[in-house]
Protein backbone atom coordinates (compact mmCIF):
# COMPACT_ATOMS: atom_id res chain seq x y z
CA UNK A 1 0.00 0.00 0.00
CA UNK A 2 1.53 3.46 -0.46
CA UNK A 3 2.38 5.51 1.96
CA UNK A 4 0.68 8.97 1.89
CA UNK A 5 3.15 11.87 2.94
CA UNK A 6 2.26 15.59 3.42
CA UNK A 7 3.20 18.89 4.54
CA UNK A 8 2.24 21.58 6.28
CA UNK A 9 3.54 24.14 5.51
CA UNK A 10 3.37 27.99 7.14
CA UNK A 11 5.28 31.07 8.99
CA UNK A 12 4.95 29.24 12.54
CA UNK A 13 5.74 32.79 14.19
CA UNK A 14 5.77 31.40 17.07
CA UNK A 15 4.27 28.33 16.76
CA UNK A 16 0.30 27.74 18.26
CA UNK A 17 -1.82 25.58 19.72
CA UNK A 18 -3.83 25.80 17.22
CA UNK A 19 -0.48 24.56 14.68
CA UNK A 20 -0.48 21.99 17.12
CA UNK A 21 -3.71 20.84 17.11
CA UNK A 22 -3.61 20.76 13.35
CA UNK A 23 -0.44 18.75 13.98
CA UNK A 24 -2.20 16.20 15.51
CA UNK A 25 -5.00 16.05 13.50
CA UNK A 26 -2.98 15.68 10.29
CA UNK A 27 -0.74 12.75 12.18
CA UNK A 28 -3.80 10.74 12.23
CA UNK A 29 -4.20 10.60 8.59
CA UNK A 30 -1.34 11.06 7.06
CA UNK A 31 1.56 8.13 7.40
CA UNK A 32 4.05 10.82 7.63
CA UNK A 33 4.13 14.25 8.15
CA UNK A 34 6.17 17.27 7.59
CA UNK A 35 5.73 20.75 9.37
CA UNK A 36 7.58 22.53 6.79
CA UNK A 37 8.89 26.31 7.86
CA UNK A 38 8.82 28.78 5.46
CA UNK A 39 12.13 30.58 5.15
CA UNK A 40 10.82 34.34 4.56
CA UNK A 41 13.70 36.71 3.57
CA UNK A 42 10.83 39.79 3.27
CA UNK A 43 9.40 39.21 6.69
CA UNK A 44 10.76 40.63 9.78
CA UNK A 45 10.21 37.78 12.14
CA UNK A 46 10.15 37.87 15.75
CA UNK A 47 11.73 34.52 15.87
CA UNK A 48 14.11 33.39 13.53
CA UNK A 49 14.28 30.07 11.85
CA UNK A 50 16.44 27.93 14.27
CA UNK A 51 14.54 29.47 17.04
CA UNK A 52 10.83 28.00 15.06
CA UNK A 53 12.70 24.73 13.93
CA UNK A 54 13.76 24.37 17.67
CA UNK A 55 10.12 25.23 19.16
CA UNK A 56 8.58 22.95 16.41
CA UNK A 57 10.40 19.61 17.28
CA UNK A 58 9.69 20.32 21.03
CA UNK A 59 6.14 20.56 20.20
CA UNK A 60 5.98 17.36 18.39
CA UNK A 61 8.50 15.18 19.45
CA UNK A 62 5.83 12.60 20.75
CA UNK A 63 4.38 12.27 17.65
CA UNK A 64 6.38 8.90 15.82
CA UNK A 65 5.21 10.00 11.87
CA UNK A 66 5.95 14.50 12.76
CA UNK A 67 9.07 15.85 11.35
CA UNK A 68 9.60 19.27 11.13
CA UNK A 69 11.78 21.06 8.33
CA UNK A 70 12.80 24.51 6.54
CA UNK A 71 12.06 25.60 3.01
CA UNK A 72 12.33 28.32 0.65
CA UNK A 73 10.82 28.91 -2.85
CA UNK A 74 7.71 27.57 -3.58
CA UNK A 75 5.51 24.89 -1.63
CA UNK A 76 5.13 22.98 -4.39
CA UNK A 77 8.49 23.01 -5.37
CA UNK A 78 9.47 21.52 -1.87
CA UNK A 79 6.41 18.90 -1.61
CA UNK A 80 8.03 17.66 -5.13
CA UNK A 81 11.31 17.42 -3.51
CA UNK A 82 10.59 15.66 -0.54
CA UNK A 83 8.03 13.47 -2.66
CA UNK A 84 5.32 14.41 -0.14
CA UNK A 85 1.68 13.79 -2.31
CA UNK A 86 -0.68 16.26 -0.33
CA UNK A 87 -0.34 19.83 1.23
CA UNK A 88 -2.14 20.49 4.53
CA UNK A 89 -3.68 23.62 5.78
CA UNK A 90 -5.95 25.13 8.52
CA UNK A 91 -8.81 27.07 7.76
CA UNK A 92 -9.76 28.64 11.13
CA UNK A 93 -12.97 30.50 9.95
CA UNK A 94 -14.60 32.06 6.51
CA UNK A 95 -12.53 34.67 6.91
CA UNK A 96 -9.65 32.04 5.72
CA UNK A 97 -11.74 30.42 3.08
CA UNK A 98 -10.91 33.02 -0.01
CA UNK A 99 -7.12 32.95 0.22
CA UNK A 100 -6.85 29.70 1.36
CA UNK A 101 -8.70 28.84 -1.82
CA UNK A 102 -6.70 30.83 -3.93
CA UNK A 103 -3.68 29.18 -2.81
CA UNK A 104 -4.60 25.98 -3.65
CA UNK A 105 -6.01 26.53 -6.46
CA UNK A 106 -2.51 28.43 -7.48
CA UNK A 107 -0.82 25.50 -6.25
CA UNK A 108 -2.90 23.17 -8.56
CA UNK A 109 -1.76 25.29 -11.33
CA UNK A 110 1.76 24.36 -10.57
CA UNK A 111 1.35 21.39 -9.70
CA UNK A 112 -1.66 19.19 -10.40
CA UNK A 113 -0.91 16.10 -9.30
CA UNK A 114 -0.74 17.68 -5.55
CA UNK A 115 -3.91 17.95 -3.57
CA UNK A 116 -4.07 20.51 -0.82
CA UNK A 117 -6.50 19.12 2.25
CA UNK A 118 -7.92 21.91 4.72
CA UNK A 119 -8.55 20.70 8.20
CA UNK A 120 -10.49 22.84 11.04
CA UNK A 121 -8.72 23.31 14.11
CA UNK A 122 -10.80 22.87 17.48
CA UNK A 123 -12.99 25.75 17.54
CA UNK A 124 -11.46 26.73 20.69
CA UNK A 125 -8.49 27.67 18.41
CA UNK A 126 -10.43 29.39 15.78
CA UNK A 127 -9.70 32.90 16.85
CA UNK A 128 -5.93 32.25 17.44
CA UNK A 129 -3.03 33.54 14.69
CA UNK A 130 0.86 33.84 15.53
CA UNK A 131 0.07 37.41 14.41
CA UNK A 132 -2.52 37.85 17.43
CA UNK A 133 -0.34 35.80 19.70
CA UNK A 134 2.96 38.12 19.05
CA UNK A 135 0.36 41.25 19.42
CA UNK A 136 -1.07 40.81 22.27
CA UNK A 137 2.32 39.18 24.07
CA UNK A 138 3.95 42.51 22.84
CA UNK A 139 1.26 44.67 24.50
CA UNK A 140 1.64 42.88 28.03
CA UNK A 141 -1.52 40.62 28.10
CA UNK A 142 -1.74 36.67 28.81
CA UNK A 143 -0.98 34.34 25.90
CA UNK A 144 -1.48 31.40 28.33
CA UNK A 145 -3.61 28.06 26.70
CA UNK A 146 -2.59 29.70 23.03
CA UNK A 147 0.81 28.68 23.11
CA UNK A 148 2.30 25.91 24.14
CA UNK A 149 4.32 26.40 27.95
CA UNK A 150 7.80 26.73 26.06
CA UNK A 151 6.77 29.13 23.15
CA UNK A 152 5.23 30.73 26.71
CA UNK A 153 8.45 31.15 28.02
CA UNK A 154 10.45 32.20 24.68
CA UNK A 155 8.12 34.64 23.61
CA UNK A 156 8.36 36.37 27.10
CA UNK A 157 12.12 36.08 26.95
CA UNK A 158 12.19 37.43 23.61
CA UNK A 159 9.66 40.15 24.38
CA UNK A 160 11.52 41.12 27.51
CA UNK A 161 15.15 41.69 25.70
CA UNK A 162 13.01 43.89 23.11
CA UNK A 163 11.72 45.58 26.01
CA UNK A 164 15.18 46.21 27.75
CA UNK A 165 16.46 47.18 24.57
CA UNK A 166 14.17 49.90 23.87
CA UNK A 167 14.17 51.31 27.53
CA UNK A 168 18.12 51.89 27.38
CA UNK A 169 17.73 53.58 23.80
CA UNK A 170 15.08 55.47 25.47
CA UNK A 171 17.61 56.40 28.64
CA UNK A 172 20.16 57.20 26.25
CA UNK A 173 18.03 60.20 24.74
CA UNK A 174 16.98 58.51 21.88
CA UNK A 175 13.23 58.33 21.12
CA UNK A 176 11.44 54.82 20.24
CA UNK A 177 10.98 55.08 16.65
CA UNK A 178 14.96 56.29 16.87
CA UNK A 179 16.07 53.43 18.14
CA UNK A 180 16.95 50.41 15.96
CA UNK A 181 14.91 47.77 17.92
CA UNK A 182 13.14 45.40 16.22
CA UNK A 183 10.26 44.88 18.62
CA UNK A 184 9.77 48.40 18.49
CA UNK A 185 9.65 48.70 14.65
CA UNK A 186 7.43 45.64 14.38
CA UNK A 187 4.27 46.71 12.89
CA UNK A 188 0.99 45.17 15.22
O1 LIG B 1 1.59 30.51 7.96
P1 LIG B 1 1.33 31.26 6.69
O2 LIG B 1 2.13 32.55 6.68
O3 LIG B 1 -0.13 31.48 6.44
O4 LIG B 1 1.88 30.33 5.50
C1 LIG B 1 1.81 30.77 4.17
C2 LIG B 1 2.62 29.84 3.26
C3 LIG B 1 4.03 29.67 3.78
C4 LIG B 1 1.97 28.49 3.19
C5 LIG B 1 2.64 30.50 1.84
O5 LIG B 1 3.03 31.82 1.94
C6 LIG B 1 3.56 29.78 0.88
O6 LIG B 1 3.27 28.68 0.44
N1 LIG B 1 4.72 30.41 0.56
C7 LIG B 1 5.76 29.82 -0.25
C8 LIG B 1 5.85 30.50 -1.62
C9 LIG B 1 4.80 29.94 -2.55
O7 LIG B 1 4.72 28.76 -2.83
N2 LIG B 1 3.94 30.85 -3.03
C10 LIG B 1 2.82 30.52 -3.87
C11 LIG B 1 1.65 30.07 -3.03
S1 LIG B 1 0.25 29.91 -4.03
Amino acid sequence: MKRIKAIYPGSFDPPTNGHLDLIERGSKIFDELVVAILRNPEKNPLFSLADRRKMLEAMTSGFDNVSVDTFDGLTVDYALRVEARAILRGIRAISDYEYELQMALMNRKLQPGLETVFMMPAEKYSYLSSRLVREVAQLGGSIECLVPDLVEQRVREKIDVAHKFANREQSAGKTPSEGKSKFRKKKL
